[in-house]
Formats: structure tokens, C-alpha cells, sequence
């Protein structure tokens, strides 16, 4: 499996199979490959002849310093988990961060008609800039023709949606399903930082989520959040951040339920330091 760190090496490669008009997927990762991101890549694979998975933690999008220090970086076992799936059309793009940014090290600005405001944005600020930006420069690079991306981050997942409509980036976003532990806590590359105890509060966030839904059949959307916010007052480790049941498609939260739009739960939610995002589709 090659592993490339320079730009121009990858994108000779690519070159390559462009003239030879073999498809390309890419799966944009920040490392610390798990069964989520893995599934990603079984699907491009299913889909694309070549599948670049890129790896790169992209210091832009955190907005906490110490929350970027502490990302694993885990790259040589990444590459061997790769290769558990497939070591000839798996390609790993793995930059530095000069690589990508150069001196600067900043994102540009987006506007994402709003979306980028909702959820992730007001508690993560800037986040999306830095999202926006590094995945803009992934896909000039590769000029895959699909771009996998998982619902776990579904604003994420809006927000590339809306960048390639904006940019007109001839590529096709896939949505992918959220994987799970059996437990239900949706994978992470956090959830190693976790200790025994949080690990084990953890599924108390999808129970939950489901729960929540099965509300959302009978109750207001108002109700189920503060059935939500209660459960999480009278939890002793877990710390509801929000709690939100948005439009799936703006994003932004109801007031009324209508029958023809499709909703979704968001909840951000901290154990110990760390921050864990899941969502879940209401109807
Ligand atoms: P990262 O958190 O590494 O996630 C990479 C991709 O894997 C994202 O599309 C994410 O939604 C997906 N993913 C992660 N956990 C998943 C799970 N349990 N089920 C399904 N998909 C899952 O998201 C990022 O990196 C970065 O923001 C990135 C897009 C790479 C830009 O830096």
C-alpha cells in the first residue's frame, strides 16, 4: 500500500489513473481509523476503482488547543488496518501541516447559507472554516469523483453538501450511516480517550436519542428536549452540552412538527473532557 506525504507524488499518481479513466473515491479522515471509518472506505471501494483515504489532523478546525494535542495520532497502525482490507487499491494520503497550509496556518471564510451557525457552529467557533477549507483543498487535490462522509457528523456531511453546490466541485458526496459499538455509543476516535467509567456512561447518549424518538411519535418536540435535558440533570458523569431537534435539512431547530419535512435529534453531550456528538433521524 503506498503512503504518500508529498503533494506532488499523489498527485502524479492520480494523473495517472485519470488518463486512464479509473475512478476515485476518497474518504477524508483525521486518523485513528475505527470500524466507522472502515465501513467509509468498504463502500468507496465498492463503488470507485482506487480509494484514497487521507489522514490528517487539521489543526483549523479545533477550537480548543487542547482537545488538538491530545487527537491521537496513531498513522503507522492506521495503514496496517488498511491493508486488512484491501493493499492495492487503498492509496493513504498522509500531509504535513506545511503540506496543506503552508506558513499560514488559517482557514478561509465560508458562507454555507446558515447551516454553519446551527449546533456545532455556535459552541465550536470557527469549526466549520476550518472543515470547509481543508476538505476544499483535499478535493482539489484528488479530484475524487465520490467523497464519503459519515452521518455521525451530519451537519458536517450538510455543510460539504452545500460547499460543492456553492463551489460547483464536480464531485459526488455520499452519506454513510452511523456505525456503532454494540452498546449503541457511536464509534469515535475519542471514545479511546475515554476512562472505564465514562466508557461505560457513554451508551446512556443513544439509549437516550432513541428513546427521545420514540417521544417525538406522540409528544412536542418542546417536551422531548426537556425530557432529554432532565435525564441528563440527574446524570452523575455525563454533561448535556445541548439538545436539539432540528429541520434535517436547514438544520434549524422546530417549533412545529409538519408532516412532510424530515427531522433529526442532535445532542452533544461531555464525559470527563471529552466532547461525543451523535444524532438520529425522528421520522
Ligand atoms: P473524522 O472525525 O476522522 O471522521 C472522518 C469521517 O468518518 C467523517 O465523514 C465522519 O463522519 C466519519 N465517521 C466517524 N465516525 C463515524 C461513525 N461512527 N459512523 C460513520 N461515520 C463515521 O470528520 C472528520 O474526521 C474531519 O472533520 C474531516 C472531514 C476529515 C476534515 O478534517
Amino acid at each position: 500500500m503506498e503512503v504518500y506525504t508529498e503533494k506532488q507524488q499523489i498527485v502524479a499518481a492520480i494523473d495517472i489513473f485519470k488518463a486512464k479513466k479509473l475512478t476515485l473515491g476518497l474518504v477524508p479522515t483525521m486518523g485513528a481509523l475505527h470500524e466507522g471509518h472502515l465501513a467509509l472506505v468498504k463502500k468507496a471501494l465498492k463503488n470507485n476503482d482506487y480509494v484514497v483515504v487521507s489522514i490528517f489532523v487539521n489543526p483549523t478546525q479545533f477550537d480548543n488547543k487542547e482537545d488538538l494535542v491530545k487527537y491521537p495520532r496513531t498513522l503507522e497502525s492506521d495503514v496496517e488496518l488498511l491493508k486488512t482490507i484491501d493493499e492495492n487499491t487503498i492509496l493513504v494520503y498522509a500531509p504535513t501541516v506545511e503540506d496543506m497550509y503552508g506558513e499560514k496556518t488559517t482557514s478561509e471564510t465560508f458562507d454555507f447559507d446558515g447551516l454553519e451557525f446551527e449546533m456545532e457552529g455556535k459552541f465550536r467557533t470557527g469549526h466549520f472554516d476550518g472543515v470547509g477549507t481543508i476538505v476544499k483543498r483535499f478535493f482539489n487535490i484528488i479530484k475524487p469523483d465520490n467523497a464519503y462522509f459519515g452521518e455521525k457528523d451530519f451537519q458536517q456531511l450538510q455543510i460539504i453538501k452545500k460547499l460543492v453546490e456553492k463551489h460547483n466541485m464536480p464531485v459526488n458526496i455520499v452519506p454513510c450511516s452511523i456505525y456503532r459499538e454494540n452498546s449503541g455509543l457511536a464509534m469515535s476516535s475519542r471514545n479511546t480517550r475515554l476512562k472505564p467509567e465514562y466508557m461505560e456512561a457513554a451508551p446512556f447518549i443513544y439509549k437516550t436519542l432513541t428513546a427521545a424518538k420514540t417521544q417525538f411519535g406522540t409528544k412536542s418536540a418542546n417536551t422531548v428536549s426537556q425530557w432529554v435535558e432532565k435525564q441528563f440533570a440527574s446524570h452523575n458523569l455525563l454533561k448535556l452540552e445541548y439538545f436539539i431537534i432540528a429541520d434535517a435539512t436547514t438544520l434549524k431547530t422546530i417549533k412545529r412538527k409538519s408532516n412532510h419535512k424530515q427531522y433529526r435529534a442532535f445532542i452533544a453531550v461531555y464525559a470527563d473532557d471529552i466532547r461525543l456528538i451523535d444524532n438520529i433521524a425522528l421520522n
